[in-house]
């Protein structure tokens, strides 16, 4: 079964066409195509993502991006006769809020072969509505005009899903789990601890009470005075703090770490950052560093403190990490270890560094797994969800 992937619910416009074959036990996925382009750069000088933007990029991209996943695949056939009557007004329709796209829709895939494609799988949510909205009116353009049903995939079960993805020469290969599955999501815009019951189905068991764990990451950067998006500087920064724990002058505290249940508050652990930097005024570099150690070994201690009760309560021996955050080499670190220490019985998955974030694949992957089970979405219902919550 081919798959065409679609992702635009933040900064990323991704598009990705999977072969998958086999089943729930297991499958196998070549990824036939794989476009991306990331919006950083752009966002960069905001300090953050602007939805705005972000949509209009995301109009932009789609076409381009759309055509480069054909063509990596081999499944860009031009062809001159026009598409069938009738369908110019509709997509024009569908693609009304994005002129641009509209234009360029007809200009290119009007005058395409179709491809050999089964299905189209599309991110409904969560993320950013005006963003999500761009990505499924593409899909249901495409849709409509080459006959194809839609997946409306949950971007946190991509993240989920794709993490527990092996890699195999060029092909993902998924296997052998063991239900229940844990999931600890952490990204941009959530933190949440999710146990997958059954295949496919969710339940939540913890969750972030104020922000997420990147946009922590994020605003503590900013507050460092480091570039956007700030996970990945406060990760380096750390890496060149040599000193051990006992050194560091820097204590933060370790919010919600006793309390009974699997939740997490981050912004306590923000604004105490916050005063620390006031009342020191400029840090040196070896400060930076040492701050950036604390912080993380901070949020490193809530994050394993309410997994492994998690674990506990849900009897999970299946944990994987999902999200842009499970990217922190401290923090995949520290879960190896404590997970081998604490959990020997356990498997940990981790996804693979191209994999955590947002990307197309992982919404064919999850794309896949409903379509198997022939869980499509009546076009004309699908919207964009930016709460949208797996369980
Ligand atoms: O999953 P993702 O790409 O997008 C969302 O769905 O939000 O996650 C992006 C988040 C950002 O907050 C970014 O700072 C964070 O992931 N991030 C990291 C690292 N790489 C990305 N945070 C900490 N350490 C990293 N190495
Ligand atoms: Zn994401």
């Amino acid at each position: 079964m081919k798959i065409l992937a679609i992702e635009t619910s933040c900064d990323e416009t991704a598009v990705a066409i999977l072969e998958g074959e086999g089943d729930e036990r297991i499958a196998r996925f070549r990824i036939l195509g794989n476009a991306l382009l990331s919006q950083i750069k752009m966002h960069e000088e905001f300090g953050g993502v602007v939805p705005s933007l972000a949509k209009r990029e995301h109009a932009k991209n789609l076409i381009p991006l759309l055509e480069a996943a054909l063509a990596d695949a081999e499944l860009l056939v031009e062809e001159t006769q026009t598409i069938s009557e009738g369908l110019p007004e509709q997509t024009a329709e569908l693609l009304a809020r994005e002129p641009e796209l509209s234009e360029a829709f007809l200009s290119s895939v009007g005058e395409m072969a179709r491809p050999d494609i089964d299905a189209i799988a599309v991110t409904a949510g969560p993320g950013l509505e005006p963003a999500l909205w761009v990505g499924i009116n593409f899909a249901k353009a495409l849709a409509l005009v080459w006959d194809l049903p839609i997946v409306a995939v949950n971007h946190m079960e991509g993240h989920t899903l794709s993490a527990l993805a092996r890699t195999e020469g060029e092909d993902l290969i998924m296997e052998g789990y063991e239900l229940p599955i844990l999931a600890l999501l952490i990204s941009g815009g959530h933190t949440e601890l999710v146990a997958m019951q059954e295949w496919l189905s969710y339940k939540l068991l913890g969750q972030t009470r104020d922000d997420a764990v990147g946009e922590a990451f994020d605003k503590v950067a900013r507050m460092m005075d480091l570039p956007y998006p700030g996970g990945p500087e406060i990760d380096r920064l750390a890496a060149r703090d040599e000193e051990d724990e006992a050194s560091n002058p820097f204590r933060l505290p370790r919010p919600m770490l006793d309390t009974d249940d699997c939740d997490f508050s981050f912004s306590g652990l923000k604004t105490a950052v916050l005063y620390l930097i006031k009342e020191r005024g400029t840090l040196t570099e070896p400060e930076k560093e040492q701050l950036a150690r604390e912080f993380t070994d901070a949020v490193i201690e809530v994050l394993w403190k309410k997994t492994a009760r998690a674990l506990d309560e849900s009897g999970a021996r299946t944990l994987v990490l999902g999200g842009g955050v499970s990217n922190n080499r401290h923090i995949r670190a520290a879960f190896t270890k404590n997970m081998q220490e604490k959990y020997s019985d356990a498997s940990l998955y981790l996804p693979p560094a191209e994999l955590t974030t947002d990307n197309a694949v992982m919404i064919g992957l999850a794309g896949f797994y409903h379509a198997l089970r022939k869980e499509f979405a009546d076009p004309r219902a699908i919207r964009a969800n930016g709460n949208l919550s797996l369980a």
